[in-house]
């Protein structure tokens, strides 16, 4: 979509609903919800968030008026939405009994989709990840973490961190946050040497902090990717120049990844469905967030991280879709909220805030997304329900009415 296509921005105006979620924790109840209330926006910004009667006195039009709920948009804040090429292959065949873990040594999973992502070229990659964005936004997510992590090598790696950067311009895409996924299998080229190649990783990681296509850095620490030895000194490179962490942490094995989060100074450890107490402790001491990744277990048909113990820790739940082509084929965040609510206990309250404003905090955008307060982008999500806990319900296709991206109603 040109930019000249795109709908003029609001320039100032009111958006109504009956029950206004604005997930600010300065609010006294969990979601901060106003009742009759209305989000004052402005130049892309929230302006002001109170009940209607209030805000009218501003003078503002009303804009948009639903009859529903109005959130901030979602934050996914696990992806690796430039994906391209199937592997319902595998899917069959896992489905009917085949282990992941099986198929990838046997050349196939995260190497498959490399072939895949190998053979495009550049604008074809573009063109495909503006399409899932596109989708994800009219489920209501403005803003997107997408990892790299199928090139395998440093050509391919910035193929796919160019096409990220490609999209988190486009003003008709969601905001996005690129991560260079630095670790995540071996390629071809460097058959049994994985030690060799976690190092081989350490200046085309320096080259793409300098370029400055990547905000984090993130590994696949398990039993059968990558050893905390393997990959502590790309994580602690990262930190160096500036860059923040996200791991692939226990979702086969608890090897210690999170110990080595806590260590590096991570924002987050995701999956976690294999971890002991020590790995738990070590995350609340550290202040990182856990990301739960339930489309992942459902389709690997694992049991669910241990929920009660992070909740008790203190932990901060973030929820997201994992969006990839072999363990969390979708592109849905909604879907993702539904199975957290019902596989992993997680309560509609918290899969809301998990998929929002946690999410945001996650990626260093606190008070800028996933919130409904002065100050944020103004990234609003009308949905057609009657309250906010319908929203985990498993509708398929959500019942968005509007998203209104900076300021500016794209769906
Ligand atoms: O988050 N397990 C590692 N990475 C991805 C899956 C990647 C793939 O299978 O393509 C995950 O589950
Ligand atoms: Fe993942």
């Amino acid at each position: 979509m040109h930019p000249s296509h795109l709908p003029s921005p609001i320039a100032r105006g009111l958006i109504a609903a009956p029950r206004v979620i604005t997930c600010d924790p300065h609010r006294p109840d969990p979601l901060g919800v106003v009742e009759n209330g209305a989000v004052l926006i402005e130049g892309g910004h929230v302006v002001a968030v109170d009940h209607l009667h209030t805000l009218r006195s501003s003078g503002a039009p009303v804009v948009l008026h639903g009859q529903g709920v109005l959130t901030p948009g979602l934050v996914d804040a696990h992806t690796h939405a430039a994906w391209v090429g199937s592997r319902h292959d595998e899917y069959r065949i896992r489905m009917a009994g085949g282990d992941y873990e099986a198929i990838a040594r046997a050349g196939g999973g995260i190497r498959s989709t490399m072939r895949s992502v190998r053979e495009i070229p550049q604008k074809e990659l573009e063109r495909q990840l503006w399409c899932r964005l596109r989708r994800m936004l009219s489920q209501g997510v403005t803003t997107i973490e997408v990892k790299s992590g199928y090139g395998l090598d440093e050509a391919n790696e910035r193929k796919q961190l160019l096409a990220i950067r490609y999209a988190g311009t486009a003003p008709e895409l969601p905001r996005v946050v690129p991560t260079y996924l630095a670790l995540h299998a071996v390629p071809p080229e460097f058959e049994g040497q994985r030690t060799t190649y976690a190092a081989a990783v350490l200046p085309w990681l320096r080259a793409i902090a300098q370029e400055g296509l990547a905000q984090f850095v993130d590994a696949y620490v398990d039993r059968s990717a990558f050893s905390v030895d393997e990959a502590e000194p790309a994580l602690r490179m990262a930190r160096e120049l500036g860059l923040g962490v996200r791991l692939h942490a226990g979702q086969f094995a608890d090897i210690g990844a999170c110990e080595l989060a806590a260590r590096v100074g991570a924002s987050s450890a995701d999956h976690l469905e294999h971890v002991g107490p020590a790995a738990i402790e070590a995350l609340a001491g550290a202040g990182v967030a856990a990301v739960m990744l339930p489309v992942a277990s459902f389709t690997l048909g694992q049991a669910p991280p241990p929920v009660g113990a992070l909740r008790k820790a203190g932990i901060p739940l973030v929820v997201a879709s994992d969006a990839n082509p072999g363990t969390a084929p979708t592109e849905s965040l909604p879907l993702a909220m539904a199975l957290a609510a019902r596989l992993y206990g997680l309560s509609p309250t918290e899969c809301l805030l998990g998929a929002t404003r946690l999410a945001a905090e996650s990626l260093g955008l606190t008070g800028v997304a996933g919130i409904l307060a002065p100050g944020a982008s103004a990234d609003l999500v009308l949905w057609e329900l009657p309250h906010e806990d319908a929203l985990v319900q498993p509708w398929g296709p959500p019942p968005v009415e509007a998203v209104v991206l900076r300021g500016v109603r794209v769906y």
